[in-house]
């Protein structure tokens, strides 16, 4: 068995993966909730995941299996400061945190954004891990004189599990101190940052062995000492290997809170605008790029918690489909917590346009619906742009699981759309790597024929697609439109 964890942001979920690429069991513990002292602001305990994550690996051995190797992925871009002698200094700063527009600002204004953009391929946004850094170095310069060492979520797991500061490359690259392309640390970037490289953990590719299970840590989970731990990856890399995401061409459209729509690639695209980020694959020797939407799912939720508190969604969307696609020309902009891809804009607001009174609750939800896949198919329009080939779909996350979203996405995207067999989410994704890297499978290619089997293919209705070419059409005209009111 290949123990798969991830460290999410509501929890940690631990599970066991067969050399047949089979769920064996799967295991949860909640975190404790996170910290905001003021709007924008989001922290989490460190030792609070390693509790959780305890918990979750006790509860998954207790089927008795025995775990040949342990793979690690979670929330990416957290900020873990420790001491030299590996004690959390403050709360991280987790990836939804918002405080940093000025030090992004700032590492604009000393290295260029077109320069960082070249150095590390991405832009400075308040979700990356160095902006975090350089806040507490401006506010809380004394806990900023105690760093020893830097790492992120998942990777202080590691460290408790093994003793050892190490990450890999996949993660490294939402810390804006990669350089990204050549999968080494930008010493030029850390330089200017002020951030010794003597703080940085050790690199590794996704699914290299890169420490073993402590004597302390066995006694603590159940784990056998000497249990190898493969790098892993941030929750994105897992979650797309998981997938099967790892050829050029293919790529997921994942609905959960946040949407992603995440295509592998050959070579390091940028985007010169920095509307994209781009990370190093879990694959070793790839690279990916992805668009993020900041409240897909959520805005669903929110949409049901306001006009329908305790309506179960199967309900929401049936009344939904009803209604025609477009929604009688009723638009949703899903800009709930300001906006990623392709706006950069964390002032942006959410809006509904073009409300009538012949409006009902059903086209508020299929507004929502229709108006997330615009937002999603917003990074589409990208990758047509910066020429990154698109072959494959594949759908994932909540808003992969009901029949009226799995449609609307397929049409507005205009693209066929595969639905697996079981969709587990990162976790499945960190025990595939640590399958590898156990040698369970001699690459990811092996061990995803294994694990991963299509089970439906959806095409889209070409009416509705007509419709929905029309209404995204009308979609981007709504930010340009409104974006002066949000400031
Ligand atoms: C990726 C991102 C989220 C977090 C939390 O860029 O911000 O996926 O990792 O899930």
């Amino acid at each position: 068995m290949f123990l798969g964890l991830d460290i999410g942001t509501g929890g940690t979920r631990a599970v066991l993966v067969d050399l047949d690429g089979r769920l064996k069991a799967s295991a949860s513990a909640e975190h404790a909730n996170f910290r905001s002292p003021y709007p924008g602001w989001a922290e989490q305990d460190p030792e609070d995941w390693w509790r959780a994550a305890q918990q979750a690996i006790r509860e998954v051995l207790a089927t008795g299996a025995k775990v040949e190797a342990v793979g690690l992925t979670g929330q990416m871009h957290g900020a873990v400061m420790l001491d030299v002698h590996g004690n959390v200094l403050r709360p991280s700063l987790i990836w939804c945190d918002q405080r940093t527009d000025a030090e992004c600002d700032w590492l604009h204004e000393q290295i260029g954004r077109e320069k960082l953009i070249e150095l590390t391929a991405n832009p400075a946004l308040p979700n990356f891990t160095l902006t975090k850094l350089l806040w507490v170095k401006k506010n809380e310069p004394e806990i900023f004189a105690n760093i020893a060492h830097i790492l992120c979520p998942k990777d202080y797991v590691r460290f408790k599990l093994t003793g050892k500061y190490a990450i890999d490359v996949h993660e490294a690259s939402g810390t804006l101190l990669l350089d990204v392309a050549n999968r080494r640390w930008s010493s030029e970037v850390a330089k200017v940052a002020g951030i010794p490289e003597a703080w940085l953990p050790e690199l590794f590719e996704s699914p290299e062995i890169c420490a073993h299970i402590s004597d302390e840590a066995a006694k603590l989970t159940g784990l056998i000492a000497g249990t190898p731990v493969a790098a892993g990856a941030g929750d994105q890399g897992a979650g797309a290997v998981g997938m099967g995401i790892l050829e050029p061409g293919s790529v997921s459209a994942t609905i959960g809170t946040s949407g992603v729509v995440f295509a592998a690639t050959a070579a390091p695209t940028r985007d010169p605008q920095g509307r994209l980020h781009t990370f190093c694959h879990a694959v070793p020797g790839r690279w990916h790029v992805m668009g993020v939407t900041q409240s897909a799912g959520l805005s669903l939720r929110w949409l049901r918690d306001v006009i329908a508190p305790g309506v179960d969604y199967d309900t929401l969307t049936q009344g939904a489909a009803k209604i025609p696609a477009g929604s009688d020309d009723l638009l949703w902009t899903p800009y709930l917590l300001g906006e990623r891809t392709p706006h950069l804009d964390s002032t942006a607001r959410a809006a509904f346009v073009g409300l009538t009174a012949q409006h009902t609750r059903d086209h508020l939800v299929r507004a929502v619906l229709e108006g997330v896949a615009y937002s999603l198919q917003d990074t589409f329009t990208l990758f047509a742009e910066l020429g990154i080939p698109v072959k494959g779909v594949r759908l994932g996350g909540g808003g992969a699981r009901g029949p009226l979203w799995r449609q609307i996405q397929a049409s507005v995207y205009n693209h066929a759309v595969e639905i697996l067999t079981a969709e587990e989410g990162g976790a499945f994704g960190a025990a595939l790597l640590a399958g590898v890297g156990a040698k369970g499978w001699p690459d990811l290619d092996a061990a995803c024929a294994a694990a991963i089997h299509v089970a439906q293919r959806i095409e889209p209705v070409s009416a509705d697609a007509t419709q929905y070419a029309r209404g995204y059409n009308a979609f981007r005209k709504v930010y340009p439109a409104l974006k002066n009111l949000y400031a």
